[in-house]
């Protein structure tokens, strides 16, 4: 970017992450929709955001909850259809919210029409090479082709029976059996997702989330994985499944593409934690953000959160990239969770949201998270996540982290649903924590959030650096170089001395020139 190119609308933009399925239901079958969405714009407008992340609406047999995708240029009815997209994306557009939507380029469902073609079609067809086939080893082929595990547990590998009814070809799934991996080798893949991005982008969304951005790109000859007993659902580096070179010439493409709407933006959930590898999604005509789990998986300690911070600014200023932060999405553990439960939880989660608001570059906040809501401990019935039957029922999954949203009232479904048997229950004891209540309440972590998100489109946030201060062991402090803002985070046991300044706000009390633990302060 040259110094007389206006900054992007999405380099310091707060990204609101929609869960549709837990957000609102506008048509009481109990699972959130677009056209709830659209009932609480006022809602996301008064956080003070500038975008939407909507997690897949397209037509799906939401095995996965919509990354199994049947159709890419369709909604599914459940979230309303094309209308009610087209609603929500000019009622957010009047309030002057952006929208942007997950697409899914690794793999499809298992019910779009691609695959039953290349299960019908046999070996060595056309409709086989859109996907990753092969025989199996050993005699017969009784063995999968390679040792890799699928992320949601159990083989990579499921086995066809072919259309003679023989036991056949293998295909790989990273993900669910339900969730063939598509061969980004063959171009018809990228011919199909070019139609599929500018559908979007002709009907007006603002950019994309691009699920497992580092994942479309399969090494030749698919060798076996190093560690085939990682951690279910955990996604690192040296893993020949993900991060290959030649993913970037997929995402060079995808760009040449967006350059055509240039006030897109695509965004690449990229679980990569090298420095100079992650830097190459971001080259200048690759992706323009991408995702930074580093914050994510810092533990409450000082010395982690700063070096995550560290890690995450030097990683982007490689390129010359705008960094971006989270703290939790319908993936992972809430925060309040992550950080010990109840209270303490809650007090670090706020803490950690003024940290990450003072930081320069894009944010996402995912739903509930400025409410402070907690995972939830989901009885085994209810759970829904593959992960669960995948894992042999020794993985819950990420059901917790996606309980449906409270809004109003004494009891569940909390103004959710007209319908009370919601996709996934409620507890009771959040009756406390609903919008209306925390609306009422000056103090409550809504109003904290919807303060820090007004202050942070201020001027004292502007720049792009940060300069460490000096703190006490447990703590840490900053400046925003250019704003002058300083932030400091009390991550210890004991009491620290708050830095000079005017008190501007802190996620929880403070007094007499002390920051408390487990707090956060921002000063002017
Ligand atoms: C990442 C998504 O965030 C997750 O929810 C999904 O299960 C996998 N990709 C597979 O699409």
């Amino acid at each position: 970017m040259t110094d007389s190119s206006p900054a992007p609308w999405w380099s310091r933009a707060i990204f609101y992450q929609v869960y549709p399925r837990s957000f609102a239901d506008s048509d009481g079958d109990g699972i959130g929709d677009l056209d709830g969405i659209v009932a609480h714009l006022d809602y996301v407008d008064a956080l003070g955001v500038d975008a939407i992340w909507l997690n897949p609406v397209t037509v799906s047999p939401m095995v996965d909850h919509g990354y199994d995708v049947a159709d890419p240029r369709d909604v599914d009815p459940l979230f309303g259809g094309l209308d009610a997209l087209d609603r929500l994306i000019a009622a957010a557009h009047r309030r002057g919210i952006k929208v942007t939507m997950d697409l899914v380029p690794n793999h499809t469902s298992s019910q779009h029409a691609w695959f039953k073609a290349a299960l019908a079609a046999g070996p060595g067809t056309a409709q086989r090479a859109r996907y990753i086939f092969r025989d199996g080893t050993r005699p017969r082929g009784t063995r999968p082709p390679n040792n890799w595990v699928s992320v949601f547990g159990g083989p990579a590998w499921t086995r066809v029976t072919e259309p003679d009814g023989t036991p056949g070809q293998w295909y790989l799934h990273l993900f669910d059996a339900e969730q063939p991996d598509l061969n980004w080798d063959n171009p018809e893949v990228f011919e199909d997702f070019e139609k599929t991005l500018r559908f979007w982008l002709d009907r007006g969304v603002d950019g994309f989330r691009l699920d497992v951005a580092h994942g479309m790109a399969k090494p030749p000859g698919l060798p076996d994985m190093k560690n085939p007993d990682i951690e279910m659902l955990k996604l690192d580096d040296d893993d020949p499944r993900f991060n290959h070179d030649n993913v970037h010439d997929i995402h060079r493409a995808i760009r040449s593409v967006l350059d055509d709407y240039p006030h897109a933006v695509a965004i690449g959930e990229v679980w990569v934690f090298n420095n100079e590898q992650f830097a190459k999604y971001l080259r200048a005509d690759e992706l323009h953000l991408g995702f930074n789990f580093r914050l994510l998986r810092a533990e409450f300690d000082a010395a982690e959160i700063r070096h995550a911070i560290n890690n995450s600014l030097a990683a982007a200023a490689i390129e010359g990239a705008t960094p971006t932060w989270t703290l939790s999405n319908h993936d992972v553990g809430r925060e309040v969770t992550r950080y010990g439960g109840g209270s303490v939880g809650l007090a670090r989660a706020r803490a950690m949201a003024l940290v990450m608001l003072a930081l320069p570059g894009a944010v996402f906040i995912y739903n509930g998270e400025e409410l402070g809501l907690a995972n939830v401990a989901l009885p085994d019935e209810v759970l829904q996540d593959p992960v669960w039957e995948r894992s042999g029922h020794t993985e819950r999954g990420r059901d917790g982290c996606r309980v449906p949203m409270p809004w109003r009232g004494d009891a569940p479904p909390f103004g959710f649903s007209a319908n009370p048997r919601t996709w996934l229950p409620i507890p009771p004891g959040w009756a406390s924590l609903t919008v209306e209540r925390q609306l009422a309440d000056p103090v409550s972590t809504l109003a904290f959030y919807r303060r820090a998100l007004r202050l942070r489109g201020g001027p004292r946030f502007a720049g792009s650096s940060i300069a460490w201060l000096p703190g006490p062991v447990g703590a840490l402090a900053f400046r925003v170089v250019d704003g002058g803002l300083v932030c400091a985070l009390n991550a210890g046991s004991k009491p620290t001395p708050l830095p000079e300044g005017q008190l501007l706000l802190s996620s929880g009390p403070v007094r007499g020139g002390v920051l408390p633990p487990d707090t956060a302060a921002w000063l002017v």
